[in-house]
């Protein structure tokens, strides 16, 4: 396996390649086809099938069968490994700048005000992964020994790497010097199998008890968001407060949007990052692809250190606050993110939506559901199995489902993305459609009963709803 910095342009490449983007492609051709030859000749030479890969590419043009699975593992592998433990160097943001680990320290341990407790980080959503947990502490923490109201034991278990998605850099004597985030900290969650908030990692799972407003309103220094937002720390705190558990909003640092029409929070469900394999566009109004967004919510959401490029954020329109301040053209000095890219969406692509539990729907309503689904009510028009989006493009206006399109015009499309469906059981907290404005399955159907006049009784509403909860 390569290590990441043998994919990255030497710094004045770089420096070339951003502000003349064809020369980029053409010196990338010419890298590649050198490589190409070089690998020609090596194999010729040396006789040899064998693939040293990199993580990236090949350095060989014959590879085996067994050579390309064993390929899609390393990726899945070191895709993993980023998901749940990279920051991206996301730290000189939320330590750095915002303070966060010195409220999470508390006064008694070296930062400020009361620290957060155990029982404060659980209640505000964050999970800690059992595995992670050396047996003695498991044992001490069942039996009652922990303390789970110190912030010292909450700086213990991130010592231990356990709160999962959050990542702590500790100074020699120990104390916390800094804090930063990870992918799993919103699309992980646990089982828990040791207790509520506590138990084994689910990746790609919404975390919907996850409240990231309350979390980042710990921060004692929000002046610099207060100043891109161009307004004062207390009105940031409000819409911090505004989001509410499972949302997050990622379109606030672009447009400075933080409340729809009606005066609700402008913030958006976290979705599953599973099952989505085979679905064309990504988010729910279609920013791009997989890779697309993981480059952006590293960069831009996460602020890790970086390369992004989108000139649709140049738009000051639409987007005043990226136009303003370049964020389509980001270049961090040191890259800590484009070489994780390809095998980080192999692994998202590779998380499966989990089966619905035996039992938690009622399998002779949802095989009726089923006819329904592929019938009378025409849900599978948009709604193609098995990814339950359309293949191709898989875009509508609300007009076209029934509802405004405010967070439609938050994106280049100006458009939603048929949800991806599978799985849905796993994340009924906080409602349906990209601001959960439906509470529950029933009132989804109801919606489109509704709109589309398709005037299904309320025993074929109910089968439909299992057939939902089934998928
Ligand atoms: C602070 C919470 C948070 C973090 C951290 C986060 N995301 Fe997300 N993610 C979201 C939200 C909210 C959305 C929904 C955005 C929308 O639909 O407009 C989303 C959407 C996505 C989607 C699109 C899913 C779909 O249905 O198409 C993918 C893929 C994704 N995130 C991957 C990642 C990866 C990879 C990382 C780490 C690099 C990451 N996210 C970090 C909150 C987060
Ligand atoms: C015209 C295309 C179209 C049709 C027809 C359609 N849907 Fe949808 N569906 C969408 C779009 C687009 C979204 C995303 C809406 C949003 O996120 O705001 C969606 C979202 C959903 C969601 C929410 C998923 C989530 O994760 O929040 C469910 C459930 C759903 N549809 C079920 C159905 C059912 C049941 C039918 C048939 C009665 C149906 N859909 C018909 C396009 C369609």
């Amino acid at each position: 396996m390569a290590k990441p910095q043998d994919h990255e342009k030497p710094p004045e490449v770089a420096a070339l390649a951003k502000h003349h983007p064809r020369s980029r492609h053409r010196r990338r051709t010419v890298a590649a086809l050198a490589i190409l030859a070089l690998a020609g000749v090596l194999a010729i030479g040396s006789q040899t099938t064998a693939v040293s890969s990199g993580i990236f590419g090949s350095t060989t043009a014959y590879q085996s069968d067994k050579d390309v699975e064993e390929h899609a593992e390393d990726l899945v592998k070191a895709g993993r490994q980023t998901f749940r433990f990279d920051t991206f160097g996301d730290q000189a943001f939320w330590g750095d700048t915002l303070n966060l680990h010195q409220a999470i320290a508390g006064s008694a341990n070296g930062g400020v005000g009361p620290g957060v407790s155990p029982k404060t980080a659980l209640a505000v959503g964050l999970k800690v992964d059992v595995d992670a947990l050396p047996a003695a502490t498991r044992d001490a923490i069942a039996a009652g020994n922990v303390d789970l109201d110190d912030p010292a034991v909450t700086l213990a278990l991130l010592k231990l790497n356990s709160v999962v998605g959050v990542k702590g850099f500790f100074a020699s004597d120990g104390s916390l010097r800094s804090v930063g985030i990870e992918c799993a900290l919103c699309h992980s969650t646990v089982d828990d199998s040791f207790a509520p908030g506590i138990g084994k990692r689910l990746d790609g799972w919404a975390n919907r008890d996850l409240n990231v407003g309350a979390i980042v309103s710990l921060s004692p220094n929000l002046k610099p968001v207060a100043d891109l937002l161009h307004t004062d720390v207390p009105t940031v705190k409000t819409v911090l407060a505004a989001w509410g558990p499972g949302k997050f909003d990622a379109e606030l640092f672009l447009d400075g949007k933080a409340f729809r029409p009606d005066g609700k929070t402008a913030a958006t469900l976290i979705p599953p990052a599973f099952g989505l394999l085979g679905v064309n566009q990504h988010t729910s109004t279609g920013w791009g692809s997989v890779t697309y967004w993981n480059a952006f919510v590293a960069n831009l959401e996460m602020h890790g250190q970086g390369t992004f490029y989108d000139p649709r954020l140049d738009d000051a329109k639409q987007f005043p606050i990226a136009a303003e301040n370049g964020f389509g053209h980001v270049k961090a000095p040191v890259d800590l993110i484009s070489s994780k890219l390809p095998a980080l969406q192999a692994y998202q692509l590779a998380l499966a939506a989990p089966k619905a539990p035996q039992g938690s729907f009622d399998a002779v309503a949802a095989a009726r559901g089923k006819r329904l689904f592929m019938g009378q009510a025409a849900c599978s028009s948009c709604h193609v199995a098995p990814t339950f989006s359309e293949p191709g493009f898989n875009m509508h206006r609300g007009g076209e489902i029934g509802i405004d399109n405010f967070q439609a015009n938050r994106s280049p499309t100006h458009m939603y993305r048929t949800s991806p469906l599978a799985g849905l059981w796993s994340h009924q907290k906080g409602g349906f459609y990209h601001d959960g404005r439906f509470a529950d399955l029933g009132a989804v159907v109801r919606h489109y009963n509704t709109t589309f006049h398709l005037g299904l009784t309320t025993a074929q509403q109910k089968d439909l709803v299992e057939y939902l909860k089934s998928l």
